[in-house]
């Protein structure tokens, strides 16, 4: 069953940086990017490393900063196709809150 999950206020995420958060058994990566918000795994889908949220983002795309792997940090896929997809989430502000709904039935796939 899915739910939404309150994150932190607006104000407390810096442009162009990531911030982790431990939801339950996930690891949310919500980066803000201007007024945009991109929620995504802490855990990239080459080597498993639990680094995402310290990876560069530019023009919506997250690079790990393991072994510089990029992936769309919209819908997760990667640009290159030989590594799986980085699990993503909604992220919604509501009343300067940032909330992000979780799916379990949301499974990434590998190639
Ligand atoms: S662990 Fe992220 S690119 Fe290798």
């Amino acid at each position: 069953m899915e739910k939404i999950v309150k994150l932190c206020s607006f104000d407390e995420l810096v442009d162009g940086n990531g911030k982790l958060f431990f939801v339950d058994k996930e690891e949310i990566v919500v980066f803000r990017e201007g007024n945009k918000l991109l929620a995504f795994s802490n855990v990239c889908p080459h080597n498993h490393a639990h680094k995402m949220f310290k990876g560069l983002l530019k023009n919506s795309q997250i690079t790990c900063p393991i072994h510089h792997y990029t992936y769309c940090a919209i819908t997760g896929f990667p640009k290159n196709s030989a590594v799986g997809v980085l699990k993503t989430y909604k992220v919604l502000l509501q009343n300067n809150e940032v909330l992000v709904k979780i799916d379990p039935s949301n499974f990434n796939f590998k190639f």
